[in-house]
């Protein structure tokens, strides 16, 4: 055996007991310590054998000396000797005076089987029995000698269930501290990519008993993950299920839209570097807007120098997954944003070894859901245009309804945007929304293309934009419609007054008038898009009386169960009725008649009084639902509480929008010496 020569010996701290070896050079204390690392797997050989013996099990019951441990775990006492020497020295076992041996603490809490924390299998049969003996091919690996192929190595029914039971503990610890630095508040659905045991779907159900999670993994890995599952959580229906698939296939059996978080934890190491983009592509079509992609994994610094023990991980996964990329957050981030997501954010998950990247699904118009694809054809013979209002009554809309509604908020402000319809990459008819910088627009890069489908934003020469949509038809906003009769889209350009692609179809201007629910002006701007005048559909003055006299009777009830006198003032109710007509101007972006309530305000108050009103606004005529609404809040119980001598006043004041829409203000006020 060849040894490694010393270079020099140096005395620390002036102890002739504390000799120790160091490397030749200045910068020794940096420079690395070659036997630790080389003889670095006897010891963690030592510790995999011992949880095999079952040392750490025995040994939780009390110190014991060697041959009592010798007849528990059934070894003959001179060879455990030599094993609990090195645990000693490994600091995993302590000896005492009497020689009796005993755990160190780490190795009691999450060593020992029965242990809460226990995650001894995963090194005894994932580390130690797997990964070891896969490391010891690295060389070969690496010179591309020996490829394994990771689904291969899952279909081997044993493996996937050493594998997966072994993962299980490990990550039910960590799914914990998971989801508790990434809500789930928001959290109906979610996607467990790659989810082996279902322990991260399993936790997070634990944690939102309103949350269902679907796993995906190969199909003898679901088939642990259901036994486990059963196991853990016996209840009926289960919220965890779990669907059999390679991840890396073109597409996912998953509802586009349908999930509110896609969940990767240790999968993108085990997947070939060229699929990590179409992985986060589907992740991207099964989101619905607003929802959120999370992948937790061993990584390193983006600076890449460390952490050692990311650096570990990233190279065993290339004896499994030799195709793999070498994980850091800029890797992740840059394939999530070429996906479509944005705020992409990494955060440190287990210290020095795990991170997580989180990145969100952009969501314009996500406040109305995607209605399927003809759902409303179905429901009626004839396909029909839908008012806005009624549209956000209606709560979804069709991809349509969509890109019409975020062209008139475009056009709001004052971009020039265009409805275009057309098909998309797979030849349906589809509709999005378009943006030209300048009118003339003949260079691609000042064009944007808003998909409503996905709330991807494109530019016209981003080759995503080649791959989104096939053809487009026609655009239209509220001023030209134009026919488009450039057959290849990649020749298409968007200066409509080019004869080549565009030809102007004929506009009734009288009929576009008549269409307009908002007045047009000349030079549309934000201040413009005020609500046209709405003739009301009912007088609401019976419905303003009948509030004020509701509420009046709550206030006199509250302030007698507190013995205190209520004196309701007509005089300042009606003074109240100005500040709530300012109150409807401000909400409508016209300008605010604020100064005319205060010096009106000013002029009712005694030398000494002070006049408190705090102004709420309902979008409903439930009458009944106003009080609890409004005693509710502090600023009101405030004014409730006010002394004896003041006075009350209350005012409520209905104004009728669209399509029934409605903006009830309601104004509680007290003047007096506070
Ligand atoms: C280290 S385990 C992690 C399991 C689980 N996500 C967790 O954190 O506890 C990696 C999992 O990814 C799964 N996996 C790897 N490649 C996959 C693929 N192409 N399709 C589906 N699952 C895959 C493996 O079967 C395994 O269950």
């Amino acid at each position: 055996m060849s040894r490694r020569p010393i270079c020099r010996l140096k005395v620390v701290t002036g102890h002739a007991t504390a000799l120790r070896a160091s490397a030749c050079g200045s910068e020794s204390e940096d420079d690395v310590d070659l036997d630790s690392l080389a003889y670095g797997f006897m010891a963690s050989q030592a510790l995999f054998a011992a949880l095999e013996l079952g040392v750490f099990d025995h040994l939780a019951k009390g110190p014991q000396s060697v041959s009592d441990l010798a007849a528990g775990c059934g070894v003959p006492c001179n060879r455990l000797q030599t094993l609990l020497t090195a645990l000693v020295a490994a600091k995993c076992l302590r000896r005492d005076e009497s020689q009796l041996y005993s755990n160190s603490p780490n190795v009691q809490k999450f060593m020992v089987s029965s242990s809460k924390a226990y995650y001894g299998d995963y090194f005894k049969h994932q580390v130690g029995g797997l990964f070891y003996a896969r490391m010891g091919q690295l060389a070969k690996v690496l010179r591309g000698e020996e490829v394994l192929d990771y689904s291969q190595w899952f279909s081997d029914p044993t493996v996937a269930s050493l594998y997966t039971s072994a993962q299980h503990n490990g990550s039910l610890a960590t799914a914990k501290s998971l989801f508790r630095k990434v809500s789930l508040a928001t959290t109906g659905q979610m996607l467990d990519v790659g989810g082996g045991s279902g322990a991260f779907s399993l936790q997070a159900s634990r944690m939102n008993p309103e949350l269902r999670a679907t796993v995906l993994d190969f199909p003898e890995v679901c088939r642990v993950g259901r036994s486990l599952m059963e196991q853990a959580a016996p209840e009926k229906p289960p919220r965890v299920s779990f669907k059999e698939l390679d991840a890396t296939s073109p597409s996912w059996p998953v509802e586009a839209e349908s999930q509110d978080l896609v969940l990767m934890s240790y999968l993108c190491g085990s997947v070939p570097e060229d699929l990590i983009a179409q992985l986060f592509q589907n992740a991207f079509r099964v989101l619905r807007a607003g929802g959120r992609l999370v992948v937790h994994d061993f990584m390193v610094d983006d600076t890449r120098d460390g952490p050692a023990l990311g650096a570990y991980w990233a190279l065993q996964h290339v004896t499994v997954n030799p195709t793999g990329l070498g994980l850091a957050p800029c890797d992740i981030s840059s394939r999530m944003k070429a996906a479509g997501f944005d705020r992409v954010e990494a955060f440190d998950m287990i210290a020095a070894m795990t991170k997580v990247v989180h990145a969100t699904k952009p969501c314009f118009v996500s406040l109305l859901p995607l209605e399927p694809v003809g759902a409303k054809e179905a429901a009626s013979a004839e396909p029909r245009w839908t008012s806005f209002p009624a549209l956000w009554a209606k709560g979804r809309a069709t991809f349509e309804e969509r890109a019409l509604l975020l062209c008139s908020l475009l056009l709001g402000y004052s971009l020039d945007a265009w409805v275009c319809l057309g098909t998309d990459d797979k030849g349906l008819a589809h509709a999005w929304v378009l943006v030209r910088d300048r009118a003339d627009a003949s260079t691609p890069a000042q064009v944007t293309l808003w998909d409503p489908r996905n709330a991807q934003r494109i530019k016209a020469d981003d080759p995503r934009y080649l791959r989104s949509f096939s053809s487009v038809d026609t655009v239209f906003n509220h001023q030209r419609i134009l026919v488009c009769h450039e057959d290849e889209l990649q020749h298409v350009c968007y200066d409509f007054s080019d004869p080549r692609s565009w030809l102007a179809a004929p506009v009734d201007q009288e009929i576009l008038d008549v269409l307009r629910l908002y007045p047009s002006t000349f030079c549309p701007g934000v201040s413009d898009l005020a609500l046209k005048t709405w003739p009301p559909s009912m007088d609401s003055e019976p419905l303003e009386e009948a509030i004020e006299s509701k509420l009046g009777a709550a206030i006199r009830s509250h302030r007698e169960a507190a013995g205190l006198p209520t004196r309701l003032d007509s005089h300042l109710a009606q003074l109240l009725h100005v500040a709530l007509v300012n109150c409807e101007c401000e909400r409508r972006g016209l300008p605010s008649q604020a100064a005319v309530f205060e010096g009106l305000a000013s002029r009712v108050c005694a030398p000494g009084e002070v006049l408190r009103a705090t102004p709420v606004q309902f979008n409903h005529l439930r009458v009944s639902l106003f009080w609890s609404a409004l005693s509710d809040r502090a600023s009101i119980r405030e004014v409730l509480a006010s002394p004896a001598t003041t006075a009350f006043a209350v005012r409520a004041r209905v104004v009728r929008q669209p399509e029934d829409a409605v903006a009830v203000w309601v104004l509680i006020a007290a003047k007096g010496k506070m």
